[in-house]
């Protein structure tokens, strides 16, 4: 077996030389651990997030925009599949991390945790959240740990379809009536503080980012995202004729971006703790889809028990 110090010494050879590490590589257990818990709540978080955009499936305004939306929230399960299987590489076992979801105990991203009122928070949610969601899901795509790499390549082609698809309803409300406009424009109202505190706390509040940023987990800081994501959603909200509700919002041509004002971090830090719109609501709705989906899941077990039974049999 080789010796801590080899082992240690190839682990950090991988990370100066960019490539991956992979599950069956030799890495730190705190590592791992770091690894686990934000793969986990990335899912969680893809899962949950179907929640308030499948609020409107039955509601949508067309035949197209509903397949349009059903579509998007299939794909947000299929990423909480991919990020599950990728935290399983590293030991965690499916249960117990939805079991941490499930008790309260795993974070997901606050964001879900506010409602969707109106059809432009459909079109908010893809654009802003789908958009910074992509931001994130980018700089991840360069991350050390191979499966998260990969899983994040595959989810950011998908990604780039929904934030489309909640421009494009922005667009037809922007360029619709009076009121439409006015709905696009309270639903911004709403979405764009939120959608900021997804990016994380302030680097400087990050008990995590410098480990992330040592391990090459994160290639980006919070404050580094966030501020790309202001200096590119602001020409988008240009051309849709309405306003960030951010009288801060200046463009510093010193720094060759946009000065903004802070997100509310009490609200953030209260919401991460419980206490958001809809924090209660959207664990109810994921408890009882897992145990009304406990049927499915025996039936899958058994028939996979049965069939590896007639295969030592044969
Ligand atoms: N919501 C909930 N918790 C948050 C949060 C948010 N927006 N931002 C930070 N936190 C938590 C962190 O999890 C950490 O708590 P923990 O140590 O108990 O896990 C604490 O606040 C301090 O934050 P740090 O910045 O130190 O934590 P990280 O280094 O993990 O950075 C992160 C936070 C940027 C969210 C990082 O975990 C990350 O990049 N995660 C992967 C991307 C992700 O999860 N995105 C969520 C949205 S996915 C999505 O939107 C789906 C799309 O399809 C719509």
């Amino acid at each position: 077996m080789d010796n801590v110090v080899d082992v240690e010494k190839n682990f950090n050879s991988k990370l100066e030389k960019n490539d991956f590490v992979e599950p069956k590589d030799w890495m730190p257990e705190n590592y791992r651990k770091h690894l686990i818990r934000q793969i986990s709540q990335h899912a969680h978080s893809e899962i949950i997030g179907m929640l308030p955009e499948g609020n409107w499936i039955s509601r949508a305004p067309s035949l197209r925009s509903k397949i349009v939306l059903l579509a998007k929230v299939q794909d947000e399960g299929g990423h909480g599949l991919y990020l599950y299987t990728a935290a399983e590489t590293l030991g965690a076992s499916r249960d117990e991390l939805l079991g941490a979801l499930h008790t309260g105990k795993a974070k997901y991203s606050s964001i879900f945790n506010y409602p969707t009122l109106t059809w432009a928070d459909i079109g908010a949610v893809g654009w802003l959240v789908d958009g910074a969601a992509i931001m994130n899901q980018v700089m991840l795509q360069r991350t050390s740990y191979g499966p998260y790499s990969r899983a994040m390549i595959r989810i950011c082609k998908e990604e780039s379809f929904h934030q489309r698809q909640g421009y494009e309803i922005m667009c037809r409300l922007c360029f619709g009536t009076e009121e439409q406009k006015e709905m696009a424009q309270d639903a911004l109202n709403r979405w764009w503080f939120p959608t900021m505190m997804m990016f994380g706390p302030p680097d400087k509040d990050s008990p995590n980012s410098e480990q992330a940023i040592k391990w090459r987990i994160k290639r980006e800081t919070n404050d580094e995202l966030r501020q790309k994501f202001v200096d590119r959603t602001v020409a988008q909200v240009e051309f849709l004729g309405l306003t960030i509700p951010d009288k801060n919002l200046k463009w510093n041509e010193t720094k060759k971006g946009y000065d903004f004002s802070e997100p509310d971090w009490s609200e953030f830090y209260s919401v991460i703790k419980g206490n958001g719109p809809c924090n209660k609501e959207r664990l109810e709705a994921r408890n009882k889809a897992h145990s009304d989906g406990a049927w499915v899941r025996e039936a899958a077990i058994a028939y996979a028990e049965k069939k590896k039974e007639n295969i030592l049999a044969a």
